[in-house]
């Protein structure tokens, strides 16, 4: 499952969100992050995304196609064994599809035709001529490959005004982002292309404001193959150029001729891997760059996250019990101080030893990373 995000930890947040729903405790008070993309436009946000999903699906290319936020909701959901729809496209699969939240009760199994439906409903919204709207489309996907998270695809920071767009589009459309990335469990992907000198990342510097101490900032470089012949990125993974607490990770995505070429998500992986095997600069260190490390190093970050919150969710999950207790021995009910409060508590408490296991696993493979 290259690219796809770690399938080893989706069974493991499996667990988590069956943890909650039997208590009753709704998914959203878990907070979990949201991953977004922020960078100027054209900086390849919409291609890292794609990648890191592992399907093609989302409008790619020069100039401004992402015009509205995209709500992406990946949804894990158990494999049928592939009995409700045969599909005979290279991009279909019958356990995974998608829906819309305009277009309620209609399955997309054909990626190509969820990216069609994103162009014709932005369309519809802002017209033809880059005009842009803070209007998000909410898109969900359910998929047996994917964990259970939100990622949100971003129109990129621009200056000048074209087409439809308003003279002040610059701060509309950092407002806009600003809804997204000033969150505190919002995990930033700051994309920055490798082949402009990053001291221009308009993506860096709006991270920097919301995130200054960069707790939840991930650099990604971009367009790495585009660079001119004899430079790299070692300075700027190594922290010698914009240090970022949490690091760079450099990728190398479909360029303009392979999206026009219908290149596959596949092969493009496969290139990548190939490029940074390659590589004079990137050869050593070849497993800290590319999609596949950057799906990891958001995994580890959300497993983080996740056992940061675990112990707050505890107690308010165990306030909430005494409080119901209380509350059914003044009815003169039963005490149900015994067991249905413990098989709780013992739950959450088993799955965060087993959370613990996998991160610590994880940390000693990725302390490496410079
Ligand atoms: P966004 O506007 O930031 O969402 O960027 P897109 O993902 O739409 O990509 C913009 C353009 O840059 C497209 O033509 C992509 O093919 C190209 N692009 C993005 N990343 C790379 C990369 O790593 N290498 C190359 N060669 N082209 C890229
Ligand atoms: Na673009
Ligand atoms: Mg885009």
């Amino acid at each position: 499952q290259p690219g796809g995000i770690g399938a080893e930890i989706v069974a493991t947040v499996n667990k988590l969100q069956d943890v909650f729903s039997a208590v009753g405790t709704s998914a959203s008070q878990i907070d979990l992050p949201q991953i977004c993309v922020l960078g100027s436009q054209s900086s390849g946000k919409s291609s890292v995304l794609e990648n890191i999903v592992g399907r093609d699906f989302l409008p790619r290319g020069t100039g401004i196609v992402t015009r509205r936020p995209l709500v992406l909701q990946l949804i894990n959901r158990t494999a049928t064994g592939g009995k409700e729809v045969t599909t005979s496209d290279k991009n279909s699969n019958p356990d995974e599809w998608g829906e819309f939240l305009h277009l309620p009760g209609e399955k997309f199994f054909d990626f190509n035709k969820i990216r069609d439906e994103i162009v014709r409903d932005t369309e519809a919204k802002t017209g033809r001529n880059a005009g842009i709207s803070p209007l998000p489309i909410n898109l969900r996907i359910y998929s047996p490959n994917v964990l259970t998270l939100t990622l949100v695809d971003l129109p990129g920071l621009t200056k000048v005004p074209v087409g439809d767009q308003p003279k002040d589009i610059e701060k509309q459309i950092r407002d806009m982002l600003m809804k997204y990335i000033g969150r505190p469990a919002c995990i930033i992907l700051a994309v920055s292309p490798a082949n402009v000198d990053l001291a221009n990342s308009e993506g860096l510097k709006m991270a920097r404001d919301v995130d200054p101490d960069g707790t939840r900032t991930i650099g990604v470089l971009t367009k790495v193959d585009l660079m001119d012949k004899g430079t790299d990125v070692v300075d700027i993974l190594a922290g010698r150029v914009i240090p970022l607490r949490l690091g760079y990770v450099p990728v190398v995505n479909r360029g303009q001729r392979d999206i026009d070429s219908a290149k596959s998500i596949v092969a493009a992986l496969e290139a990548e891997r190939e490029y940074f095997e390659n590589h004079p600069s990137y050869r050593g260190k070849a497993q800290f760059c590319g999609t596949p490390f950057l799906a990891r190093k958001l995994n580890m970050i959300l497993m983080h996250h996740i056992r940061n919150t675990l112990p707050d969710i505890k107690a308010r999950i165990s306030q909430q019990l005494a409080k119901y207790n209380t509350e059914l021995q003044s009815l003169g009910g039963l005490a149900a101080d015994g067991n249905g409060s413990n098989v709780v508590l013992s739950a959450i408490t088993e799955f965060t030893n087993d959370f613990r296991t996998v991160i610590d696993g994880n940390t000693n493979e990725l302390s490496l990373n410079e």
